[in-house]
């Protein structure tokens, strides 16, 4: 089996080369390829997602990736910013379903902004739709010249769409990761005000007749949002379209503590699959030894689960992670009083020994 490594840009190649040195502690018989991507990418070849990166991924079983990104190609045509290339990739691969699990580690309740009480034993599961909506619809009004100004354009749009197989299938996702869960589904929509979203929760409880074992509820995404905050733990599985995705995922992952923790998987229907950390490439700290590797390391045991069918491996990557956070190896991200902090090297290397000495 071929796994595809793309670590990209700011803390992408840090946090990504600590995910490899564990995959190779496994002594696993898969091989690996590397490729730029990204903002590194273009720089080196005028392009984000270069034909050859694209056709490594296309080929391999699964793709590790780190994240994209950087100010310094704000000004940037939109064809050729960084994040094109993450989009490119979703999209060329049909990764449609976007799971973004949100568990609060118990070592880490005081490390969230939230009351301990709150968020103590928090697991909520995002499936996120990751190839339709806003994201992928038609915009207008984009960037004419190279200067990024809009010279003087009267507007600017994007157009929001969503067809029913689209609908049918993330909602398939959801109730049948549900079935394996505590079987509810939280539908998340903006129905009040949103045709394309009055069609997702119609076509949501259409589907949901197929599943009558599993409860469905709908709410509104600026409900849900304050929900997530309010009484997080009434969530179990939240299924939702690709913006508000976005967005509530990144609130969730706040809950565990810090976004530094929360990996990502993004599978297309062969279960072939995209695994990410959810969090972006952080060029403020890049280079410097300080990002949180962990999110990368449990994205790659997502990876050993969900594609290369080695869920044995996954279950002793994960368990490596609570032992290292048991032992009060700390992060920055994630520090708090009476922890010892260590880099990301450091903390790559914590989770290598305690594989080797399990
Ligand atoms: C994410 C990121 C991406 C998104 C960006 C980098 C395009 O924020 O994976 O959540 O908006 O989907
Ligand atoms: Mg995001």
């Amino acid at each position: 089996m071929n796994i595809a490594i793309l670590p990209g840009d700011g803390i992408g190649p840090e946090i990504v080369a600590e995910a490899v040195r564990v995959l190779d502690v496994l002594e696993l018989p898969f091989n690996t390829e590397s490729a730029l991507v990204g903002g590194a990418a273009y720089e080196a070849h005028g392009h984000p997602l270069p034909d050859a990166t694209l056709k490594l991924a296309q080929a391999a079983d699964a793709v590790l990736f780190g994240a994209v990104g950087d100010w310094k190609f704000d000004t940037l045509e939109r064809s050729l910013r960084p994040e094109q290339a993450i989009l490119g990739l979703r999209k060329h691969l049909q990764l449609f379903a976007n799971f973004r699990p949100a568990i609060c580690y118990s070592q880490l309740t005081h490390a969230s902004s939230l009351k301990p009480e709150l968020i103590g034993g928090l697991d909520i599961l995002i499936v996120r739709e990751l190839t339709g909506d806003i994201y992928f619809g038609q915009p207008r009004g984009r960037r004419e010249s190279p200067d990024g100004a809009f010279k003087g354009h009267p507007e600017a749009f994007d157009t929001m769409r969503y067809s029913r197989p689209e609908i049918e299938r993330i909602a398939h996702v959801a109730f049948q990761a549900a079935r394996k869960r505590s079987k509810r589904v939280t539908s998340v929509d903006k129905a009040n005000v949103l045709e394309t979203f009055q069609f997702w929760r119609d076509v949501m409880t259409e589907v949901h007749a197929d599943y009558p074992d599993i409860e469905l509820d709908h709410m509104y995404v600026d409900n849900a949002a304050m929900q997530l905050v309010k009484a997080p733990k009434k969530f179990d599985v939240i299924v939702t379209g690709n913006m508000f995705g976005d967005i509530l995922s990144d609130e969730a992952a706040m809950l565990t503590g810090s976004i530094g923790m929360l990996p990502s998987a993004s599978l297309n229907a062969a279960n072939r699959g995209l695994y990410e950390p959810s969090h972006g490439s952080a060029p403020d700290i890049a280079g410097k030894n300080i990002a949180n590797p962990l999110a990368t390391i449990l994205s790659l045991a997502m990876m050993l689960r969900f594609s290369l069918n080695q869920a044995e491996a996954a279950l002793r990557v994960e368990a490596a992670v609570v032992k290292v956070l048991e032992s009060g190896l700390r992060t920055a991200d994630i520090w708090s009083e009476g922890t010892q902090r260590v880099g990301t090297r450091e903390m790559g290397s914590a989770v290598v020994a305690a594989l080797n000495a399990a």
